[in-house]
């Protein structure tokens, strides 16, 4: 029996963020290469992409590939870029059936020009839709993010086109690349390793963390749904007391 029941749909998280981890672990588990558990991801981001924007999740943020991951073997790095590529051009037509936006962010003048305009047609073809937005985060990191915040910061104001007194914490949010989007509620990494791997820092600030062993590409809806439960049974404080949430 779906678990989908024991979840409560005026509670639905508005963003989750997902640290999809634990490919290369999976082929090795399967006695194959790094590579096959790349391909054997894409069907779990599928999956998760489907059952986030049924439930209602309006946003919906993967990290895909991190500032770091260039530094893996270039062959791997080779084998990721074409698998992007491969993996837009099948699901653009999905994606646009389900009504859900592609937006990316990450320094994606980085990535070989056949993926990021495969991305930027993607983005292009699906920018009316008015569904879920499906963030991609890709050559991302948050401190190569903050530290972009900041170079722009100071420029502004070096030119006098902002002063410091102006510069709160939503001014330094609307400097990030995720100035459109709200911070993420839940966090979901899987595959066991309990560390945030430089993803979105300033913007889960409050989110709540959920952790499970699966490998990615056993992620599956069932898993999506056990997280979104555990999150429903949180308490969010922000800070205060029960008593005071109560109230
Ligand atoms: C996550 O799986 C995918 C990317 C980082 C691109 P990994 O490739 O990190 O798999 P493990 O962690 O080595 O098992
Ligand atoms: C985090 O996974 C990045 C992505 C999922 C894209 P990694 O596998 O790169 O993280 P570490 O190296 O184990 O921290
Ligand atoms: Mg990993």
């Amino acid at each position: 029996m779906s678990l989908k029941q024991y979840i409560d749909p005026n509670r639905i998280p508005e963003h989750v963020a997902i640290i999809m981890d634990g490919n290369g672990r999976w082929a090795q588990a399967h006695g194959e290469q790094r590579v096959f558990g790349h391909h054997n991801g894409v069907h779990a981001v599928h999956c998760t992409t489907q059952v986030a924007a049924e439930l209602g999740v309006k946003y919906l943020t993967l990290y895909a590939f991190s500032t770091e991951n260039w530094n893996r073997p270039q062959a791997e790095v080779d084998a990721l870029m074409n698998l992007f590529v491969d993996t837009i051009e099948r699901e653009t037509p999905t994606l646009c059936e389900n009504n859900i936006r592609l937006t990316a962010i990450g320094d994606l003048a980085r990535l070989p020009e056949r993926t990021r305009e495969k991305f930027e047609e993607c983005i292009r073809r699906t920018a009316q839709n008015t569904g879920m937005t499906l963030v991609l985060a890709l050559s991302y990191s948050a401190r190569w993010e903050i530290t972009q915040a900041v170079r722009n910061i100071a420029a502004q104001v070096a030119e006098g086109t902002a002063n410091l007194n102006q510069i709160d914490e939503g001014y330094v949010s609307r400097n990030l690349t995720t100035k459109d989007i709200p911070d993420p509620d839940l966090l979901i990494r899987t595959s066991g390793e309990l560390r945030i791997s430089n993803f979105l820092l300033w913007q889960i600030a409050y989110a709540e963390l959920y952790f499970t062993d699966q490998y990615w590409p056993d992620f599956d809806e069932e898993s999506f749904y056990k997280a979104i439960i555990d999150y429903q049974h949180r308490e969010r404080r922000f800070g205060k007391t029960s008593e005071q949430l109560a109230k």
